[in-house]
C-alpha cells in the first residue's frame, strides 16, 4: 500500500528543498536576555562581558511610550557598533496589532539584526505581514532569504487557540516564547507559586514548537534576587520540553545555563544507555533490563536528547 505523502507545510520554493524549512541558524537558545533598549549600558554589558546565547533588545513594555524613538535609535547604534561575540542579536519590537511595529521593522532591519521577536502573537495574517517586510527588506539589502529569523511570543488566549495557524505561517520561525504574565492577565488568571493557571497554556507552546521542530523559550523569573525559586522554575522547563528560557537579569545566565546543560553523570549515563542499546540491537534484542531498570526505544531517544544538548553547549 502506497503512503499519502502530505507535506507539513507549503513553503514557497525559495524556502525549501523537499517540504521541510530552509536551514535557519537553529543557535543555541538556552539564555534569552532581555534588556530596555534605552538602556545602552545594559546592552553593551551584555554584548562584551555577558555570555548570554540571546541578547534581546526590547522596544516594547521595558520601554516607556514617549521614549519609543530614543529606544530604536539605541538599538540601531548597538547594532551596528558593538560586537556581540557568539551572542545572536536579538530586537523585541512592539505588536503587531499596534502602530508601532511598522516603524520599529524600518528602523532596526536595515542594522541586521539576527532575529526579530515579536510579542502578544495571536494571528496568523500578522506573521504573514512580518514574514513579507522582512523579505522585501532582504530582498532590498542582497541578504540570503531568510537569514534574519522570527521568534514568536504567545502570551494571550487568541495567540494559543491560534496556534496551529501561527506556527505555519513563516518558515522563517525559529522559537515560539511562552509569556506568563501577560498570558495571565488576558485569560483573567491570578498568578501563583505553582503556575498550574499557565500550565495548560505553557506546555501547549512546547506541544506545537515541537511538532514543527521549533525551539520553546520559557518564561521569565522576574525575582532576580532568588537563584533558588529560579532554578526550580527552569528545570521544570526543561524537564516539560522547553530549549530554554527567557532572562531579565545577568545573575540568572550561569543558572540557566546549568540547567540546561547535561552534567557529566548525565552524559555517562546517556552514553552507558546508547551503547548498551546498540550493543543489544546487534545481538537482535530490542528491549532489554539496564540497572534494573528497561530500556527500549523512547529511553535510548531520551538519552541521545541528553548527548545532543551537551554536543550543544560544548560539554562533549
Ligand atoms: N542586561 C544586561 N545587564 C544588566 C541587566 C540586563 N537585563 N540587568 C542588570 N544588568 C547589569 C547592571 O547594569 C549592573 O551592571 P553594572 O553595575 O556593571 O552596570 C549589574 O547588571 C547589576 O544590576 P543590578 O543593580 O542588580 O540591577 P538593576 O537595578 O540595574 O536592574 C532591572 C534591575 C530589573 C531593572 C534590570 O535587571 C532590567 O532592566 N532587566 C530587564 C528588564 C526588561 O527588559 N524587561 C522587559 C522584558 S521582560
Ligand atoms: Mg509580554
Amino acid at each position: 500500500m502506497q503512503l499519502p505523502n502530505y507535506p507539513i507545510t507549503q513553503y514557497p520554493s525559495e524556502y525549501t528543498n523537499s517540504n521541510r524549512k530552509l536551514e535557519l541558524p537553529m543557535s543555541l537558545r538556552r539564555s534569552l536576555l532581555y534588556m530596555p533598549g534605552t538602556d545602552w549600558r545594559k546592552i553593551e554589558k551584555a554584548a562584551t562581558e555577558l555570555e548570554a546565547d540571546s541578547i534581546c533588545m526590547d522596544l516594547e513594555d521595558g520601554v516607556a511610550l514617549n521614549r519609543k524613538d530614543e529606544a530604536r535609535g539605541t538599538v540601531v547604534r548597538a547594532l551596528q557598533t558593538l560586537d556581540f561575540g557568539d551572542s545572536e542579536k536579538l530586537v523585541r519590537i512592539n505588536a503587531t496589532d499596534s502602530d508601532l511595529a511598522a516603524r520599529d521593522l524600518e528602523s532596526v532591519l536595515p542594522a541586521r539584526p539576527d532575529g526579530i521577536v515579536i510579542p502578544k502573537m495571536r494571528s496568523a495574517d500578522h506573521v504573514r505581514w512580518l514574514h513579507d517586510q522582512i523579505a522585501s527588506t532582504e530582498q532590498r539589502q542582497g541578504w540570503k532569504p531568510g537569514s534574519i529569523s522570527l521568534l514568536l511570543i504567545i502570551e494571550s488566549a487568541l495567540g494559543v487557540v491560534h496556534l496551529d495557524e501561527i506556527v505555519k505561517a513563516s518558515p522563517r520561525i525559529s522559537a515560539l516564547i511562552f509569556g506568563a504574565e501577560d498570558f495571565a492577565s488576558d485569560i483573567g488568571a491570578v498568578r501563583t507559586k505553582s503556575g498550574v493557571e499557565v500550565l495548560y497554556a505553557r506546555s501547549k507552546v512546547v506541544l506545537y514548537a515541537k511538532a514543527h521542530r521549533l525551539q520553546a523559550i520559557d518564561i521569565v523569573y522576574p525575582d532576580f534576587r532568588d537563584p533558588e525559586g529560579f532554578t526550580t522554575q527552569a528545570r521544570q522547563g526543561m524537564k516539560m520540553g522547553f530549549t530554554g528560557k527567557q532572562l531579565i537579569h545577568p545573575n540568572q545566565i550561569p543558572l540557566v545555563h546549568a540547567v540546561y546543560t547535561p552534567s557529566y553523570e548525565e552524559i555517562a549515563q546517556a552514553r552507558k544507555i546508547v551503547e548498551a542499546f546498540q550493543a543489544h540491537q546487534e545481538s537482535g534484542t530490542g528491549a532489554f533490563a539496564l540497572d534494573g531498570k528497561m530500556v527500549d526505544m523512547p529511553v535510548v531517544r531520551q538519552a541521545e536528547l541528553v548527548l545532543e544538548r551537551a554536543r550543544a553547549a560544548g560539554k562533549i
